[in-house]
């Protein structure tokens, strides 16, 4: 089981935000733990300090070493690897959250403040993690979205073990728009193909839509998506008689205007798939 240790000055943020939802699921059927720690319980002074002003001048408390380090050496084992939540660290991917779904032991570091000192970084960080390039007031919000974000690649966490690499990303690609009943609601009908019952078809038609939704939404994605499904393509001994675009541009062709607009895909024109 994945154990996963918050170091913050609000420990009931995380105890509060995980105990809802997946998470909450998650951590009632023990396919994770997650426990936060506050460095206070560390702090000798009558007034509980855990921050100083930084040597130098400048804005904002520092959050100070001593405590960090006390409370990291109470959840610190040898598997342990440390995330200081920054918005000078690596962007938050998909990827970077599936890897860390198998790691044994993760801490997360949340700052306040100004900030933590450096010199707990350069000790003892593993990793920083930034979330996006925003800058937020504390570090708890990051470790909540890393948490939620790596739970779903923990087999058992989501309804279907196989849920998560379905969603948005995991293949490179958006996911396609979905439907729920009525086939009809706000003058929209769902695509037929989706009431077929023909799974095969269904799952065709869902990739070919989710790289036209990629296209439009994420071209940087799309790009990417067309560059390796062109490699294949090429590697094929005996071809089949279009490209990958080409079979696209095809498909986009075939929709109705009523298909193109149900999946919010009118304004977009075969030529936007030359990638
Ligand atoms: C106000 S910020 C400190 C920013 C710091 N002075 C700097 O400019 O790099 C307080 C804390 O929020 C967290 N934080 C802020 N922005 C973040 C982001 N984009 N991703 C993850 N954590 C963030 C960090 O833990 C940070 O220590």
């Amino acid at each position: 089981m994945l154990q996963i240790d918050v170091i913050t000055l609000f420990p009931e943020m995380i105890d509060n935000a995980v105990s809802h939802g997946v998470l909450g699921q998650a951590l009632k059927g023990e396919l994770l733990n997650v426990k936060a720690h506050t460095p206070r319980e560390f702090a000798s002074d009558r007034h509980r300090t855990v921050d100083d002003r930084p040597f130098g001048g400048g804005d904002g408390m520092i959050m100070l070493p001593e405590t960090l380090e006390k409370t990291l050496q109470k959840v610190q084992h040898k598997n342990s690897k440390i995330i200081y939540l920054s918005p000078q660290g690596s962007t938050l991917t998909d990827e970077k959250a599936r890897t860390l779904s198998k790691e044994e032991h993760l801490v997360f570091i949340c700052g306040r403040y100004g900030g933590i000192d450096q010199r707990i970084i350069n000790s003892y960080v593993d990793e920083e993690i930034s979330i996006g390039d925003y800058v937020l007031s504390g570090g708890e919000l990051g470790a909540l979205v890393v948490i939620d974000a790596l739970a779903r690649f923990i087999p058992g966490v989501l309804g279907h073990d196989d849920s998560a690499d379905k969603d948005s990303f995991s293949q490179g690609l958006l996911e396609q728009p979905n439907f729920t009943r009525p086939r009809e609601y706000l003058g929209q009908e769902v695509p037929e193909v989706l009431l077929s019952g023909n799974h095969k078809l269904i799952e065709e038609w869902k990739e070919k839509v989710s790289a036209l939704v990629t296209c439009k939404k994420r071209p940087d994605l799309f790009k990417e998506y067309l560059q390796q499904e062109n490699a294949k393509y090429q590697a094929l001994k005996k071809k089949k008689t279009e490209s990958p675009m080409k079979e696209l541009q095809k498909f986009l062709a075939a929709l109705s205007l009523q298909e193109r607009q149900v999946l919010g895909l009118e304004d977009l024109h075969e030529e936007d798939l030359n990638g």
